[in-house]
């Protein structure tokens, strides 16, 4: 199915968004886009480049022009045809696995932070849904990128059990990561992401809320189209 929906996932790090995003674009033949992946590319930029990445407490006092660096920055995606989704581009180079360590996880918040970094990133992405046809997944998608999304999912999950999640993910990909510092990394980016300035996480008063704690990824993605088929006749665009 071919449609110029917009669907904008939210939620906490680690929820699996982009797998219930995934899921949901392959079933209504819409593309997905994962803008977290977009602040971890300039996240990988800013480390490869020496720009200095403030702490949250440095932030208002920061004399640094990020324009310029901005302005070097380009950022795309492109069908990778050994797994037909969408990697991520950093200047033409695919960055798909190297953005997922946890060197760029521990900085990323503190980059998603800067204003103009998110002035950049979310004109980027609202031109990406100009013609419809999309699943987003991020932080500010149904409140900032898209406030006029045809669904919009707020996703939650115990902290815990998040954090077992993406230890077992990255474990399984070789990563040395402790227990310790996958729950550190998730809670922590949890805290930054709901507390700073700039279109912190937040559920937009209209999204649909999806605790999948104890939640199978099927049983996620069946109760997700249900809310869609429910949502149909009030849905203008798209079916
Ligand atoms: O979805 P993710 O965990 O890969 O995102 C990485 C970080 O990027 C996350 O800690 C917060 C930030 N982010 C954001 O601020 N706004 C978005 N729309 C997406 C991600």
């Amino acid at each position: 199915m071919h449609s110029r929906l917009i669907i904008a996932i939210d939620g906490y790090s680690s929820c699996g968004k982009s797998t219930v995003a995934k899921a949901l674009a392959k079933r209504l033949g819409l593309q997905y886009i994962d803008s977290g992946a977009m602040y971890r590319a300039v996240t990988l930029y800013f480390m490869k480049n020496n720009i200095p990445i403030p702490f949250p407490e440095q932030l208002q006092n920061m004399d640094f022009n990020f324009e310029p660096v901005l302005d070097k920055i380009h950022i795309d995606f492109r069908v990778n045809p050994s797994t037909g989704l969408s990697d991520v581009h950093l200047n033409g180079v695919d960055v798909e696995k190297e953005i997922r360590s946890m060197a760029i996880s521990e900085q990323v918040s503190h980059v998603s932070a800067i204003k103009a970094v998110r002035v950049r990133l979310v004109e980027l992405q609202k031109k990406a849904g100009m013609m419809g046809g999309l699943v987003m997944d991020g932080r500010d998608i149904g409140t900032v990128v898209f406030p006029h999304a045809d669904l919009k999912l707020f996703m939650k999950a115990d902290p815990m059990v998040r954090a077992e999640r993406r230890f077992k993910e990255l474990s399984l990909k070789g990563t040395k990561v402790t227990m310790e510092e996958v729950i550190n990394n998730v809670v922590g980016r949890d805290y930054e992401d709901t507390h700073r300035e700039e279109s912190p996480l937040r559920k937009a008063n209209d999204s649909f809320i999806l605790d999948n704690t104890h939640l199978t990824q099927e049983e996620q993605v069946d109760i997700v189209m249900k809310e869609i088929v429910r949502l149909k006749d009030s849905i203008k665009q798209g079916f």
